[in-house]
């Protein structure tokens, strides 16, 4: 399974925040958003992962995520020239994908909840995926600004349409999607939309139409953010602020969750830590080292 994050756009909601910075390197609470997206790749099992940026910000990424090798992952990076739709990012990746399924993640996305932090879960999930796509719904009070399911009686996926004037249910569908290889066909064969964009939302349609489509109910215990306008990157910022400070356990911390799923020994992690500044963060990492992986 090959993992991609895509993390252009021009972030027009959040300026002039993303005047200099990307929308995605920016912090949420402790870190920055891209770790939300990336961490949760890395919960799912998954390495090689491609993150897809603006020609000005991909340096960025660079300069923050380097190779991935001291986290035991190995990070490729491609530029999007122009914001074309979310569903140009496979076409962007097809030399990366090869042959493999793929899981892509929007790189303003954040979740949250056992479901990702547990063997059984989402890495499960991943693991476990064979053919078609696979895509998630979340309950929400504003269906309109997103994918939205319809659902027949017998609660089958029978529709999918992107921000629905009338939505035909409360279920959003969040910027997690799993598919096979032939993702890269469909997405060749689609017609950009009225706004100008490869939908995502039509490639999902595709599998639907093929009857190749699994959707999978996020239930109330999992948190998914919004981070695109300054209030709702606040309310991000309070809710991860407020589960880390009640527990003493971060969300989304990646050297942590490298040495935890095993993707770096114990002398990798010890060495990641020596770089570091002192710091909570620091501290943090420390205190995890000597519980163990
Ligand atoms: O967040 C989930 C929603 O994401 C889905 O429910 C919708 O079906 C899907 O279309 C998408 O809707 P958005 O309106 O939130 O998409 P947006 O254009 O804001 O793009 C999402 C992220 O992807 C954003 O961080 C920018 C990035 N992006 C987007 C496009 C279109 C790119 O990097 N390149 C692109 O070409």
């Amino acid at each position: 399974m090959k993992g991609i994050i895509l993390a252009g756009g021009a972030g027009s909601r959040l300026y002039p925040l993303t005047r200099i910075v990307c929308k995605q390197l920016l912090p949420v609470y402790d870190k920055p958003m891209i770790c939300y997206p990336l961490s949760i790749l890395m919960l799912g099992g998954i390495r090689q992962i491609c993150i897809v940026s603006t020609p000005r910000d991909l340096t960025l990424f660079q300069a923050f995520l380097g190779t991935g090798e001291e986290l035991g992952l190995e990070f490729s990076y491609v530029v999007q020239e122009k914001a074309e739709g979310i569903a140009q990012a496979f076409l962007l990746t097809e030399h990366f994908i090869g042959d493999d399924a793929s899981t892509l993640i929007l790189g303003d996305n954040v979740f949250y909840g056992d479901y990702f932090y547990n063997e059984d879960g989402f890495a499960r999930t991943v693991r476990e995926f064979g053919e078609g796509g696979l895509i998630f719904g979340y309950y929400v009070s504003n269906p309109q600004d997103f994918g939205v399911l319809e659902f027949d009686q017998d609660s089958r996926v029978i529709s999918i349409e992107e921000k629905p004037k009338a939505p035909k249910s409360n279920y959003a569908v969040p910027g997690l999607y799993v598919y096979d290889q032939q993702v890269i066909g469909i997405c060749k064969s689609l017609k950009p939309s009225a706004r100008g964009e490869y939908e995502i939302t039509d490639v999902n349609r595709t599998y639907l139409e093929w009857q190749q489509l699994k959707v999978q109910r996020l239930g109330r215990g999992i948190a998914w953010l919004d981070t695109g306008t300054p209030s709702s990157l606040q309310e991000a910022n309070a809710f991860i602020e407020a589960v880390e400070r009640r527990q003493g356990l971060k969300i989304a911390c990646l050297e942590e969750i490298a040495y935890r799923q095993g993707f770096i020994a114990q002398a990798g992690f010890q060495a990641l830590i020596a770089k570091l500044p002192k710091c909570d963060y620091r501290q943090y990492l420390e205190r995890a080292l000597s519980q163990g992986g």
